[in-house]
């Protein structure tokens, strides 16, 4: 088998199986997140080098508490053959009656550049439009994130607003652009 992380294992596993977290899965998604703080910390204010074993599986349980009320359904990115974590991917902001909720995502490093991302969110927009009802997908994304402008484009997606000051990230302020994607023929 290869060793997790090389370019022939990410290439061979774009189209990863996509299920709720589990407390079974915390040590891997501390793993995950600890070696791709460089790339994730650009983004998201819980993602740095001090992040602990309580503080993830207080996240894994507060996203299912979460999935029980309709406010969020959030899904770790499993390899299918050896169920080595690749990475996140979530809805959030539902709004009924709208029927559009945002998708996000993030992908370890060692898995990064081969379609996980891109291949992760068509599958959760399939669902997201066929389980859970909704007719578009929305994506908030900064000004200055090259490689999600990329998976957005490669989704669908198209500009439909901007969002100045959308976040603060570790003291800096982020512009962000809004996608639509409509999913309800996908
Ligand atoms: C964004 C992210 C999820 C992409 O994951 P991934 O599995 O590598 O994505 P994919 O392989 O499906 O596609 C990435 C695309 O971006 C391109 N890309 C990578 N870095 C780029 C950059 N700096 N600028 C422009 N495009 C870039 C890749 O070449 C690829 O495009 P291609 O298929 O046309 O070659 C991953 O980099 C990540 O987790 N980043 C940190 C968290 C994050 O930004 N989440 C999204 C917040 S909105």
């Amino acid at each position: 088998m290869n060793e997790p992380g090389t370019a022939t294992d990410a290439a061979a596993c774009v189209t990863p199986e996509i299920r709720p977290f589990s407390l079974g899965d915390s040590d891997q998604l501390l793993q995950a997140v600890l070696e791709s703080v460089n790339e994730l910390g650009r983004w998201y204010e819980w993602c740095h080098a001090g992040l602990t074993p309580a503080e993830v599986e207080v996240y894994i349980l507060e996203r299912a508490t979460l999935s029980t009320t309709d406010a969020d359904y959030t899904y770790g990115l499993f390899d299918r053959r050896t169920n080595r974590l690749l990475g996140a991917a979530w809805l959030n902001r539902i709004d009924r009656p709208a029927a559009t909720a945002y998708i996000g995502y993030w992908v370890r490093r060692s898995a990064a550049g081969h379609g996980v991302a891109t291949n992760a969110a068509r599958t959760l927009a399939a669902r997201a439009a066929g389980h859970h009802g909704f007719q578009h997908l929305r994506l908030l994304i900064a000004e200055d994130n090259g490689a999600s402008h990329r998976v957005a484009a490669k989704l669908g997606a198209t500009v439909i607003g901007t969002q100045p000051a959308a976040f603060r990230v570790a003291g800096v302020v982020h512009d962000a652009l809004i996608y639509d994607l409509p999913i309800q023929n996908t």
